[in-house]
């Protein structure tokens, strides 16, 4: 696992209230401690039934607390962070976020009407870092009037929910109540640490994944795009706080949260959509492998094999972004746009080529023949290329450090244009 530049060092606390699902936050701890995240996790009496503070202590490599009493023992410890001998005040002052996994019916009960008989319910009053909730607990108590109006009461306050899910509970009953997974939670984390980033109140669109162009009613060209660099992209806009669609061709890759996800099969699908929506973006990362040829004629009826070849007329599909070139020719929209060049040979003169072509502020180029980057690889290396000359190449890195990594340039070029455009 490896690190996120938007969670790196960032202070959570991390909230385990008693329910069953406090195995699964075990998983999230690990994760936002791999991340870079310190995570100090606080942990209630009945939650440490369930899980050993042990368990925890060993996944984030810092002191558990568990009671108010004990806790001043924990903070003095040689790992403490806290001058202070008030815990909790020292604890709540220091987070950037407080989540609260398993949110238990009970918990939030506490919370809704300030009660601090604890030391997880005692810091959450003295919090004024964000509030993430993630409920789980059966279905009747999700659903019981009390649980609603004490949510009720703390969406009010400002909390955040994430969840509860539908689905099979450790009961046996089916319904609404489950806690969400974990990756969706860090999901979640990372949508409220990420608000107020540089790209806060921008919109970007991002393409991602293959087209498909069909042939007949099973059948169609395509390509081994697997979307994940586009997704990448797509996280790495949202955390830096913009508003992010997705427009995605067929891939099962799970939408980062927050983004609007936005599903297209062919090229003139995507086309359709790319411009419906870009007129109101400051951003288009086109990672898209669009196809450029489409069987001319679909037949509506399975082709049957019969005897001979199949000859299919392919003829070329849309070039969305040079049809987003020539739809905004000079009203600044959107504002940066960047491509992305798949190259077989001669990859730099090819990829500044595209640049010029498409009119791009920006283009990602990979060498497709690569077997650890481009299509389906979990890594990628790319060689980024600007409308000034410059040249970069980056060494082999994880899909989601290239879309760090190019996002990082993108805020530079946007804010560079507004100074020079004035409106900035
Ligand atoms: N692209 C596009 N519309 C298409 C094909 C590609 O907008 N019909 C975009 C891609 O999303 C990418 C960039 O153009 O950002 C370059 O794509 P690439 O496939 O490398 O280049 P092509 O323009 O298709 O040129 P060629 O296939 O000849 O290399």
């Amino acid at each position: 696992m490896e690190k996120i530049a938007l969670l790196e060092n960032r202070r959570i606390l991390l909230g385990v209230s008693g329910g069953i699902a406090a195995y699964k936050v075990c998983t999230l701890a690990s994760r936002l401690a791999q991340a870079g995240a310190q995570v100090d996790v606080v942990m209630t009496e009945a939650a440490t039934r369930f899980v050993t503070p042990l368990t925890f202590q060993s996944l984030t490599g810092r002191p558990v607390y568990t009671t108010m009493w004990g806790a001043l023992d924990a903070a003095l410890g040689e790992d403490a962070v806290l001058p202070t001998h008030v815990v909790h005040v020292g604890l709540a002052e220091a987070a950037d976020l407080l989540v609260i996994a398993p949110a238990t019916a009970n918990t939030m009960a506490k919370l809704a009407h300030g009660l601090a008989d604890n030391l997880l319910t005692a810091l959450a009053l003295a919090a004024r870092c964000p509030t993430l909730l993630v409920p789980a607990m059966d279905v009747e108590m999700w659903a019981h009037a009390a649980t609603q109006s004490n949510v009720a009461t703390l969406r009010e306050r400002g909390a955040r929910l994430a969840g509860p899910a539908r689905g099979r509970m450790a009961s046996g009953l089916e319904g609404e109540g489950r806690m969400v997974e974990p990756e969706e939670i860090l999901g979640h984390i990372r949508l409220v640490l990420g608000r107020e980033g540089a790209l806060a109140g921008r919109r970007v669109v991002v393409t991602a994944g293959p087209t498909r162009e069909p042939i007949d009613p099973v059948r169609f060209v395509s390509n081994p795009s697997s979307g994940r660099q586009g997704f990448a992209l797509a996280q790495a806009a949202l955390d830096s706080g913009a508003e992010v669609t997705l427009v995605t061709g067929p891939t099962h890759l799970p939408t980062p949260v927050g983004a609007e996800r936005v599903e297209v099969v062919t090229a003139q699908g995507m086309h359709d959509v790319v411009l419906a929506t870009t007129g109101a973006a400051d951003v288009l990362l086109m990672a898209a492998a669009v196809g450029d040829f489409r069987p001319e004629t679909i037949a509506s009826q399975k082709i049957k094999k019969g005897e001979h070849d199949l000859g299919v007329r392919m003829v070329r599909t849309p070039d969305i972004l040079a049809a987003v070139a020539a739809r905004w020719p000079d009203s600044g929209r959107p504002r940066v746009t960047v491509g992305f060049a798949a190259e077989s040979e001669n990859l730099p003169d090819n990829a500044r080529a595209k640049l010029v072509a498409k009119n791009l502020d920006l283009i990602v180029a990979n060498d497709i023949t690569a077997r650890d980057a481009g299509f389906a690889a979990e890594t990628n290396r790319v060689v980024l290329l600007d409308r000034q000359g410059g040249l970069e190449r980056l060494p082999l890195m994880s899909k989601a450090a290239v879309a760090e990594a190019v996002l990082e340039r993108v805020v530079a070029l946007l804010t560079a244009k507004e100074v020079i455009d004035g409106d900035a």
